[in-house]
């Protein structure tokens, strides 16, 4: 950590409340903070603030402390202009380069693509609301965290960088040439979310997409409406106005489904609600989709919502009540094609084709909540995690903090989208006191959210013996989804070990096993045993698809992975030079033997699922 960053954090702490409860503490003493983006905004009026912004790229933090490394009383947040020829003001937004938003800065100019550090974005923007009527800035995402300033008036900053998060600026705009200036740092830190070491590249930036949005006095902030966890033929969930101050008629309203209902919220705003309604229900075969409408006074928002239920009963997880296989494969937000962060519905799209052309009904998208677009477009069963991976600052109430918003802002950007069913609280994470508590914290929280989905994690195993696998992690008790990564045959042995183990589970739960791969560099060919061969990872995969067949309680499997990602973890040269080469697709979209191993496997597990 630069001194720079150190002294802008401990400024920033002196700034900013962070609330935890202490470590080891569970869930019970403190409610995880509420998330602060709005629902609904597509259908909000409003603006977008996407395209080209001017940055100023600042490995020294120099916009914001001076050469003594105290905070500045006037710094870039200022926007300023000299007002004569005299006066020293050593930046100038307008004249400085600019990046496209949304998109990670990295892989948009060639000097940034291993930038860490702040980069300052600003923009100016008009926009004059209704009289009387609210206004929030709300970003899809900035990666790590981020710092925001409005007409030089310091908004507030958030921590996390796959999230959505929003800040009222109602009475804070002028009609024309506001200035909005946001520092963005994806400084790595060992005790944030996720910490310094991933398998990943850590693109930073405003990745997803920026909007000024417009909602009257009292307006519907949030709401979850599904089907009963028990009950196909019953609609519920809860509605919650901001701005209420006395008990308010809320009409909750699904048209096509000629079902409707009208509550009234408590002095806080807040109902729940259940009425009978006839729909058909969502499944990746059929992805049926109905649109809900909330009306709260003047305000009238709508969403299109799947309707279906998930469950899970012994070993079997069940899709509006019946026992389901998760033919998957495991992704990373990375575009198709060009590489860097994922931004748009088509990239959604172009990465979600080619899991349905593998035969996938299920999708695990890691190690971070991908963006709304994803899982949006989604017409397959998804997995979502928040980026606890390998080893973080387990008894630091920070992390704990930062792990517990990201969930809530996760679940809550989700929390109508039928495509996902399972919240993952963590990635290979080493058993310990400390960890098991962490980590059970969240899963209390993703309960709390009472939307019905099933809670997992990626697990590791051990071995009893030289041929017997035994997977125990103490979490498990907790989860309903049992998550098993394991590379038998790359980082453990030759391919042909699998057909020599046996498989032990201490829980009579459903296992997905959520990885197992090998690298390969398209076109590089040898036979089965020549590592980084198509031939050695068309084979690992025939032999890992037998053996985890035989595992018992086996409902599911998210191959490590679709499409080769960039990490600074593998600098093979000629063949990873900075990729990860496990993918079924190299980054251009050239398909490797394995994708076809893995197709004709899932055609056939279609028809006959494996399952003990
Ligand atoms: C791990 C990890 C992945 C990583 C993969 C690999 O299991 O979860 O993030 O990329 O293994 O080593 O390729």
């Amino acid at each position: 950590m630069t001194m720079a960053s150190a002294a802008a954090r401990a400024m920033f702490a002196a700034m900013a409340l962070v609330a935890a409860a202490p470590a080891g503490a569970r869930a019970a003493t403190a409610p995880p903070p509420a998330a602060t983006a709005l629902a609904f905004t597509d259908a909000r009026a409003g603006i977008s603030l996407d395209g080209p912004w001017h940055v100023i790229v600042d490995p020294y933090e120099n916009g914001l402390i001076d050469y003594r490394s105290q905070p500045r009383a006037h710094g870039y947040f200022d926007d300023a202009k000299p007002k004569d020829r005299s006066e020293l003001i050593e930046y100038d937004f307008a004249r400085s380069p600019t990046l496209a938003v949304p998109g990670d800065w990295n892989t948009q100019r060639p000097d940034l693509l291993y930038y860490e550090g702040t980069i300052w974005y600003q923009r100016r923007f008009d926009f004059a609301p209704r009289a009387g009527n609210r206004v929030f800035v709300q970003f899809g995402a900035a990666a790590q965290r981020a710092t925001v300033w409005l007409n030089g008036k310091r908004l507030g900053d958030h921590e996390g960088g796959f999230t959505p998060f929003a800040f009222e600026v109602t009475g804070r705009l002028v009609p024309r040439g506001n200035s909005i200036v946001v520092k963005v740092d994806n400084t790595r830190r060992a005790d944030a979310l996720p910490a310094l070491n991933t398998d990943w590249w850590n693109y930073g930036g405003l990745t997803r997409g920026v909007r000024v949005v417009e909602t009257p006095p009292v307006f519907v902030r949030d709401a979850l409406v599904q089907l009963g966890p028990d009950d196909a033929g019953q609609v519920r969930g809860f509605v919650r106005l901001d701005g209420a101050r006395a008990a308010t008629r809320v009409t909750i309203d699904i048209p096509e489904a000629r079902a409707t209902i009208t509550v009234t919220t408590d002095g806080a705003g807040h109902a729940r609600f259940a009425f009978p309604a006839r729909v058909a229900p969502w499944s990746p075969a059929s992805p049926r989709l109905y649109e809900v409408t909330f009306r709260a006074g003047v305000d009238h928002v709508r969403d299109r919502v799947g309707f279906r239920t998930v469950g899970v009963r012994g070993r079997d997880i069940l899709l509006n009540g019946k026992p389901m296989f998760l033919r998957g494969i495991s992704l990373h937000e990375e575009a198709l094609g060009r590489g860097g962060r994922a931004t748009t519905r088509a990239d959604a799209e172009a990465l979600l084709g080619l899991a349905k052309e593998l035969g996938c009904n299920f999708v695990r998208l890691a190690h971070y909540p991908h963006g709304d677009e994803m899982t949006r477009a989604a017409e397959l069963l998804v997995w979502s995690e928040i980026p606890v991976y390998w080893t973080i600052a387990w008894s630091n109430p920070d992390t704990l903090a930062s792990a517990r918003r990201q969930l809530t802002e996760e679940l809550a950007r989700d929390r109508n989208r039928a495509s996902v069913i399972l919240w993952s609280v963590g990635n290979e994470t080493p058993v310990s006191e400390p960890r098991t508590r962490f980590l059970r914290t969240l899963v209390d929280d993703a309960r709390a959210a009472g939307d019905g989905r099933l809670v997992t994690a990626a697990l590791e195993h051990h071995y009893v013996d030289a041929r017997t696998v035994m997977l125990d992690d103490p979490l498990g008790a907790a989860l309903d989804v049992v998550g098993l990564n394991e590379y038998v045959g790359w980082y453990d042995g030759l391919p042909a070990k699998c057909a020599t183990l046996s498989w032990r589970c201490a829980y009579d739960k459903p296992i997905v096993v959520s990885e197992f791969g090998a690298d390969a560099k398209a076109g590089h060919h040898g036979d089965a045993l020549t590592r980084f061969s198509e031939e050695f990872q068309a084979d690992l995969y025939r032999q890992q698809l037998a053996m985890v067949a035989r595992i018992p309680g086996l409902r599911g499997v998210s191959p490590w992975i679709l499409v080769d990602f960039r990490s600074p973890r593998r600098p093979l040269p000629g063949i990873q030079d900075g990729w990860n080469r496990k993918g079924l697709v190299a980054e251009d979209g050239t398909k490797k033997q394995a994708f076809e191993v893995l197709r004709d496997a899932y055609r056939a597990w279609a028809a006959s699922p494996p399952s003990r």
